[in-house]
């Protein structure tokens, strides 16, 4: 008589797009569960659905700490997740317990970038206000002097992080006429010189741009780095953007340079917390733009970003390559 072999567990913590479960659903080597909803798993939900797990599929909003990871126990090999992002990850903890990672980097990265661009032009340029008064009836006329706003040419863009997102970034704004591309991060980069991109100081960008565009990863240095002192050093006439992670900024800070006329306008994909509160006062100005975190929102990203996380998953509990290992 044969004996099955032994399945192994796998927790998914939301319904995800087909392209990845048609791929975990076909490995005969899984037997997964899924929190088979659009909308998070509750904590308790998730300490549960980990238990005895050998593989984690999970997303940004789920965080994964050393609590999760003890329920979890022992069996866990791999965590992978759905997004590029790793802030969620208490990473020292699984490291410690020898867990392998997988993530997206990469496949959405075009998406994120366009996103960016069209949130920099609809804050810059008042688009969602003009929508606004074409349906409020406050369009009398054309008016010389009203709803102008900020356009790139012979402009000065700053950038913080010119990773894979903020490269992308730069190289869909140079040909809107940008004529300086400044950037900041911890190393200058190869990869710059195709944008002209010049290597400055923090405050020589925040102070020299006419946008700014946040795009680093969220870590303990750049945690709050958007804060009163950053904003009262920009130029009153500066659009500050952030599609990276919300708690980059202090919100607070931001308020006050918006409301204040410190600075022009801020578009923001991201925010602390998500959802941001309807009641949340960044909500009642005109010159602040709010997305709800959809920088990587087409279907195709979503569908490939999924098979991605799925065939993380597998090359982990395999104990085989991994297409997009976290190196950490
Ligand atoms: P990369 O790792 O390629 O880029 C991250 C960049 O952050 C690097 O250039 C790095 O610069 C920079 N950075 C790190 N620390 C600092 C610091 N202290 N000061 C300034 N810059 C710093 O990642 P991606 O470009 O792929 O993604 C970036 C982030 O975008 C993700 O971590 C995620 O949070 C966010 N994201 C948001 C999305 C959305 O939907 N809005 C979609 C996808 C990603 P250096 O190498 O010099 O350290
Ligand atoms: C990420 O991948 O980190 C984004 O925030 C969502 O795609």
């Amino acid at each position: 008589m044969q004996t099955a072999a032994k399945l192994m567990k796998v927790f998914v913590t939301r319904r995800i797009p087909q392209e990845g479960m048609k791929i975990l659903s076909a490995a005969a080597e899984c037997e997964v569960s899924l929190w088979d909803s659009d909308e998070p798993v509750s904590r308790a939900e998730l300490l549960k659905g980990v238990q005895g797990a050998h593989g984690l599929l999970c997303l940004l909003s789920d965080k994964i700490d050393a609590e999760v990871l003890d329920a979890a126990g022992p069996n866990l090999k791999v965590i992978s997740t759905l997004s590029v992002g790793f802030d969620h990850m208490a990473i020292d903890e699984i490291k410690k317990r020898g867990i392998r990672v997988g993530y997206t980097p990469d496949v959405l990265t075009d998406a994120t970038a366009e996103l960016t661009v069209a949130l920099l032009l609809a804050t810059a340029r008042r688009l969602p206000e003009g929508v606004e008064e074409v349906k409020n009836g406050g369009w009398s006329s054309w008016k010389p002097l009203w709803l102008c706003g900020y356009g790139l040419s012979g402009s000065t863009v700053g950038i913080i992080g010119l990773g894979r997102i903020g490269m992308a970034i730069a190289q869909r704004l140079m040909p809107f006429g940008v004529k300086r591309l400044l950037y900041s991060g911890r190393t200058a980069k190869a990869h710059a010189t195709e944008v002209n991109g010049e290597f400055v100081p923090l405050d020589t960008l925040v102070s020299e741009s006419d946008f700014i565009v946040v795009s680093c990863s969220l870590t303990p240095e750049t945690q709050g780095l958007c804060d009163k002192a950053f904003f009262s050093k920009m130029k009153n006439t500066a659009v500050f953007i952030n599609s990276s992670r919300g708690a980059v900024v202090n919100q607070e800070d931001l308020y006050e340079a918006l409301s204040s006329g410190q600075i022009a306008a801020a578009g923001l994909d991201v925010t602390t917390p998500e959802p941001l509160p309807t009641n949340h006062p960044l909500l009642t100005l005109k010159n602040c733009v709010v997305l709800p975190h959809i920088g990587s929102a087409t279907y195709s990203t979503r569908g490939i970003m999924s098979a991605l996380a799925a065939r993380n998953l597998l090359g982990g509990l395999q104990g085989t390559e991994m297409p997009s290992e976290l190196n950490f």
